[in-house]
């Protein structure tokens, strides 16, 4: 059987080879397939006619084919679906007796760009860059088509995949690498165009992707925290975050954080600034940490610093014996309770000096009450130095010490010189607690301390002053002078006639001493007359002293 079957096909493959050659010399028998070039949708139909002035024209193809008609000298056929990427049908007929003639033409078999789709736009912060991606899909054949990125109308990219020999229907993805983002360029479209060019057989064939938008980021600064400092427990204290320079600054978000929890803060917007205000308070003493973040696109930034929440309760003063009479002992007792946090310092002062201080939990100040000591404000002060600063904590009580009445000589002046007739106030007080009463007597009658009234002579003489309040009393003598006007005005009168009288006198003597020049004979008589007159003068002098 086998060596039969061997000849048989040697036999043939010489035949063919003979007709080959008679082929070669008859030119005339022609073969044509029409159109020789052509452009078909993946799916559709195409007719191909076969023509040859040979007989038996045929065509061979894996596709389904149908007869399309038919003439003396052609063949149509119609290959009613093409879903093949790179058929070859065979066009063939048979030139009496020699070896069949036939031709091969080779489609563009394509599927037009339906879905292009663009990879989501990162939000990019100026100066930085991005890429942009572009996803075109189950299309063919790639080799024909043109991916171009636009940016507002400005052409980004372009990619041709003239190379490409696969020609079946497939993605292609197409990205432009390091774009760098403009300010400007925020809220621009980005769009993917696809195109398929099957000129000039077949059609040209475009579609853009969805566009999207561009969004850019400016966000140079750093956060920054404002607070007062250091915060006493269980009271709060306001507290801001802001941050500068954002665009576009409506997309910024900030938020809060204190001891790990979110605060409920309140934010503004104002020009490129945001800001967030808020109120912190803690149960607990010890450092919390206060954190500002601030996120705008891609970027978050965040500020953090350290709150001091201290505790100090404020003191008690107690004085044991508030109110009492002079020279007997007080205690001053100044106490701090309730958990404080550690290196507190207490003291005792009053508002001269520091009289005592000390770590505490409480101080005791003892004294022996003086009159001085009446009205003394004593203070208790806890002092705490937090973050470098000092906090103070204090609270005071004044000490009432009663004492007994006491007069001096600026209170009570013990000698008074008036002249009548004159306008004068009698002042005498004295000192004490509670204030004394000070009644002046004269003569069992009292007088009516710090009124105005007219100097008479009566107003002269010794008054018995005496103060007293409920813890004893002080007296003392003031002794009055009256000066009298009309014991001044009878000198003058004297003064004045005394000095006629001299006058007299020396004129007198002169007029006896010219006589007895002239009469010297009655001399011893006129001597006598001269001495009864000097009594008389003796006298005046007398009167004037
Ligand atoms: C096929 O081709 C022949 C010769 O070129 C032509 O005469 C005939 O009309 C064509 N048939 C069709 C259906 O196009
Ligand atoms: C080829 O076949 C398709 C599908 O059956 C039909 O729609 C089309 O009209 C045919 N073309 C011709 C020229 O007969
Ligand atoms: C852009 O693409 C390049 C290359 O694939 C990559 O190295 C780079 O990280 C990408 N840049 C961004 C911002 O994704
Ligand atoms: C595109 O397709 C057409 C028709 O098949 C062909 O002539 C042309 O060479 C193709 N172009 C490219 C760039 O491959
Ligand atoms: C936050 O504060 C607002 C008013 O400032 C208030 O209405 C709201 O209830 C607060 N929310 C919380 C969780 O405290
Ligand atoms: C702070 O408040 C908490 C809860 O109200 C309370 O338990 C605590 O004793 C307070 N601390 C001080 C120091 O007042
Ligand atoms: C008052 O205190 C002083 C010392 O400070 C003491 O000598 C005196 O005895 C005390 N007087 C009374 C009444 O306790
Ligand atoms: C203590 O005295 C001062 C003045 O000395 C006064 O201002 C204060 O009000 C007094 N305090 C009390 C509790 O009376
Ligand atoms: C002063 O007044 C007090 C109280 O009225 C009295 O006890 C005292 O004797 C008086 N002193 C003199 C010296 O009159």
């Amino acid at each position: 059987m086998m060596p039969r079957f061997l000849s048989v096909l040697l036999l043939l493959l010489a035949w063919a080879a003979c007709t080959a050659a008679e082929g070669a010399q008859q030119e005339e028998n022609v073969l044509r397939i029409w159109p020789e070039k052509s452009v078909v949708k993946y799916g559709d139909s195409l007719v191909l006619n076969c023509s040859s002035n040979c007989e038996n024209i045929g065509l061979e193809t894996s596709l389904q084919a149908v007869a399309a008609g038919t003439g003396p000298t052609w063949k149509a056929f119609n290959l009613t679906s093409v879903t093949a990427w790179e058929p070859k049908p065979l066009c063939f007929a048979n030139c009496g007796g020699t070896e069949p003639k036939y031709q091969r033409i080779t489609p563009t078999v394509y599927r037009a760009p339906e879905r292009i789709v663009l990879d989501p736009l990162p939000e990019v912060e100026v100066g930085k860059e991005y890429n942009v991606t572009c996803r075109v899909f189950d299309v063919a054949p790639i080799r024909n088509l043109t991916v171009t990125l636009f940016k507002g109308g400005e052409r980004l990219h372009v990619e041709t995949f003239e190379d490409h020999r696969n020609p079946e229907a497939d993605n292609v993805v197409v990205t432009s690498n390091s774009i760098t983002a403009q300010q400007n360029d925020h809220g621009k479209e980005v769009t993917c165009h696809a195109a398929l060019d099957l000129r000039p057989e077949g059609p040209f064939l475009e579609k853009a992707s969805p566009s999207k938008l561009l969004q850019t980021v400016v966000f140079p600064m750093e956060p920054y925290i404002q607070t007062l400092g250091p915060v006493e427990i269980n009271t709060s204290m306001p507290v801001e975050c802001e941050v500068s320079g954002l665009f576009p600054v409506q997309k910024a978000a900030i938020q809060l954080f204190f001891a790990g929890e979110r605060l409920n803060s309140s934010n503004h917007i104002s020009g490129h600034k945001v800001s967030a205000q808020a109120q912190v308070s803690s149960t607990s003493a010890g450092e919390h940490q206060l954190i500002c973040t601030v996120s705008l696109g891609p970027l978050t930034k965040t500020a953090e610093i350290t709150v001091n929440v201290y505790s100090l309760p404020k003191p008690t003063l107690h004085i044991d014996h508030p109110q009492i009479p002079v020279n007997t002992n007080v205690t001053v007792m100044c106490r701090s309770d309730g958990s404080k946090s550690p290196g507190v310092v207490m003291r005792i002062s009053d508002i001269k000096e520091i009289l005592l201080s000390g770590v505490g939990p409480s101080l005791q100040y003892s004294l022996t009450a003086h009159k001085e000591d009446n009205g003394r404000q004593f203070m208790c002060k806890v002092e705490l130095k937090v973050d470098g600063r000092s906090v103070v904590k204090e609270t005071s009580a004044n000490l009432t010490v009663f004492y007994a009445p006491q007069m001096s000589d600026s209170s009570c002046p013990d000698k008074l010189t008036w002249k009548d007739g004159n306008e004068e106030t009698f002042i005498c007080s004295a000192s004490g607690n509670p204030p004394p009463t000070v009644e002046c007597r004269k003569d069992a009658v009292s007088y009516n301390i710090g009124i105005q009234q007219q100097v008479t002579k009566e107003h002269g003489g010794i008054y018995h002053c005496n103060a007293t309040n409920a813890y004893g009393f002080d007296v003392r003598d003031v002794i009055i002078h009256v000066e009298s006007y009309q014991l001044d005005t009878l000198g003058i009168i004297l003064g004045i006639l005394c000095a006629a009288v001299i006058s007299s006198a020396v004129g007198v003597a002169y007029y006896m001493y010219y006589r007895k020049e002239k009469i010297r004979k009655y001399h011893l008589r006129r001597r006598q007359l001269q001495v009864t007159g000097s009594p008389m003068e003796q006298k005046c002098l007398n009167g004037n002293a």
